[in-house]
């Protein structure tokens, strides 16, 4: 792609332009392969070591984007519109980005035959109105209540994978969009998704209510019902010295606060000095005493299921079986949100905060092994909106990556919820845009012309795109589609999963939320624009130059290439996988 950053003032501002055609193009290009329900896959890699090591593996456009870094301002532009696009809408990426990169090439080819850049942005805007009163109008109102509607909404977003049956997840789909639905505008990270990846099991279902993954401690009871819950946000250990060489420098007046969870190097390097040996039995019995203290509140609340966010001492595994409540450590704490959320329980700071009034409710909590792997399930909650999908496979970086692809699942069902329109898929509302628009261009005598019939170009990027990614011939294809829709069938699409060109998609059940396609369409045109009215490049005074003359850095001899170096590489650190388990 482009070798180096040119620098600023020494280049004429065509071969900037150029130089951002080509990084638009190749955005779309690498865009197009990931297209429809069996389009390929992208890997991406990290320098960790020598050897390339595989880091992810998906063919969601948002969940691709996230992990996406190249040196290039464009290239960074055209991530963080689509990233913008995946935060609102959370679908459609793919689609924004072959057509913004689509719109791009065609804008600068109507350049070179000597139309305005502000022209073609003029025909692009014109256009891009004019498409989506097409779309509005080709849309079809659903009632939010027919499930096999929205399962078919699910059904259309979703990739074809070996992970799952289609039919069944778009099931587990909308089943929970409805839980978590009468909150608008709907937020698709209430519903859980727990991947993990354990020998070749497969295994996707909705679990209600909450599920953590943890275990219940040693031999505390496994099962509790009409469970009284707390959510405690401090440690259950002994104090320790206020000062623990090796670890973060916490503010807090009390070392209680800090845990033995993450480095304790160094946390044994304290000692006591007894001058005489009742000495022995006075600390012991002091520090029993203090322990007590802080366990009493617990003990005392009326809770019979404790989730703690920080450590747990072995002893007082002993106090809470004597009264068989049942523990889990080590909980994090978007965990413990949920479970305030589910359970209507608050989570607490201080021990002595802790009352009955705090603890939440749950009809049962049962600890349940799955294939191997052991889960605390909080079921019955208040709460009744709260559950997971759970979803098992074979390997890590493969699973991060679908768990994307049902995230954007989720996301189409939810927008559906909003604005309850669905539009044909398949490539159909865009063949249909298309023809709409060269007869608008007709009726415009001015240079916009050239740019509407180039966006209707663009748009007939997307079928081309799903026709070549199942194996059919994009040309014939569009043809087939451009002549159906000639004849006034508004529903003529593809059919990716039979190979062919069907009279009717709706029929066949492939419909894409109309927000999702509307949005695509209105980023890639603003990105589009952005894209053509940059005239030149300049470099601004960036924050690592800040950084490099604060006096500070200057005596510490940090100069820019250092804290360049630093930042680089903080950006490319691998992402932590815990006991192979991912989390969204
Ligand atoms: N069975 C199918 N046959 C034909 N086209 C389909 C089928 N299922 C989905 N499509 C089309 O695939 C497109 C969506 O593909 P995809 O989900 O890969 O891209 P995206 O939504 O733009 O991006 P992303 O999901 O990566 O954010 C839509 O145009 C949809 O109509
Ligand atoms: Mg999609």
């Amino acid at each position: 792609m482009i070798e180096e950053v040119l620098p600023p003032g020494e280049v004429p501002p065509e071969e900037i332009q150029h130089a951002n055609r080509i990084v638009c193009e190749a955005f779309s290009d690498m865009f197009r392969s990931i297209l429809g329900p069996i389009a390929s896959k992208k890997m991406l890699t990290s320098e960790m070591t020598k050897e390339e090591v595989v880091e992810l593996v998906s063919s969601s456009g948002y969940t691709l984007l996230k992990e996406l870094r190249y040196d290039h301002p464009t290239a960074d532009i055209l991530t963080e519109s689509g990233i913008a696009l995946g935060d609102a809408v959370g679908d459609g990426v793919a689609t924004m980005l072959v057509l913004l990169g689509e719109l791009v090439r065609r804008g600068f080819e109507l350049r070179d035959m000597g139309i305005h850049q502000n022209t073609v942005a003029h025909g692009y805007e014109m256009a891009l109105e004019h498409a989506r009163s097409v779309l509005k109008e080709i849309s079809v109102g659903v009632n939010v209540k027919d499930d096999e509607t929205l399962r078919k909404v699910a059904r259309t977003a979703l990739k074809k994978s070996d992970y799952w049956d289609e039919n069944e997840l778009a099931g587990i789909i909308v089943e929970a969009i409805k839980r978590i639905s009468d909150k608008k505008p709907i937020d698709v990270d209430d519903v859980l998704i727990e991947a993990k990846s354990g020998g070749a099991v497969k295994e996707t279902k909705l679990v209600d209510g909450v599920l953590i993954d943890r275990e219940v401690l040693d031999d505390l009871p496994t099962s509790v019902e009409d469970a009284k819950v707390a959510l405690l946000d401090f440690p259950i250990e002994h104090w320790e010295p206020a000062r623990i060489t090796g670890r973060k420098a916490l503010k807090e007046e009390f070392p209680r606060k800090r845990s033995k969870a993450g480095e304790t190097e160094g946390a044994t390097g304290f000692f006591f000095k007894m001058t005489s040996p009742n000495a022995i039995k006075a600390f012991y019995e002091k520090r029993r005493e203090m322990f007590e203290e802080l366990l009493k509140p617990i003990l005392e609340s009326g809770a019979n299921v404790v989730c703690c966010r920080w450590g747990i001492d072995e002893e007082a595994i002993d106090y809470f079986r004597k009264e068989g409540i049942m523990v889990m450590k080590r909980v994090k704490f978007t965990d413990l949100q949920r479970l305030e959320r589910a359970t209507g329980a608050k989570i607490v700071k201080e021990p002595e905060e802790l009352t009955a009034e705090k603890l939440g409710k749950a009809g049962r909590v049962v600890q349940r092994d799955l294939a191997g792997v052991k889960y605390v399930f909080f079921e019955d909650c208040p709460q009744k909106k709260a559950c997971a999908i759970l979803i098992r496979g074979v390997s890590n970086r493969v699973l991060e990556g679908i768990v994307g692809e049902v995230k954007s699942a989720l996301n189409a069902v939810a927008r559906v919820f909003e604005e309850p329109r669905v539009l044909p898929g398949g490539g159909a509302a865009e063949i249909e845009c298309a023809l709409r628009l060269r007869k608008f261009a007709r009726s415009v005598p001015r240079k916009e012309q050239f740019a509407i019939e180039a966006f209707a170009d663009a748009l007939e990027e997307i079928p081309k795109a799903l026709a070549r990614n199942c194996g059919m011939d994009a040309l014939d294809t569009l043809t087939a589609l451009r002549a159906a829709h000639a004849s006034g069938n508004v529903n003529a699409g593809i059919s990716a999963l039979e190979k062919e060109v069907v009279a009717d998609v709706v029929e066949r059940g492939i419909l894409d939320a109309f927000v999702v396609k509307e949005q695509a369409l209105i980023s890639a045109v603003e990105g589009a624009i952005g894209m053509l009215r940059i005239h030149d490049l300049h470099i601004a005074k960036s924050e690592v130059e800040k950084e490099a003359e604060d006096v500070e850095a200057q005596i510490a001899g940090r100069t820019k290439e250092w804290i360049m170096k630093e930042r680089r590489a903080k950006m490319r650190a691998p992402k932590k996988i815990v006991r192979g388990r991912l989390k969204y």
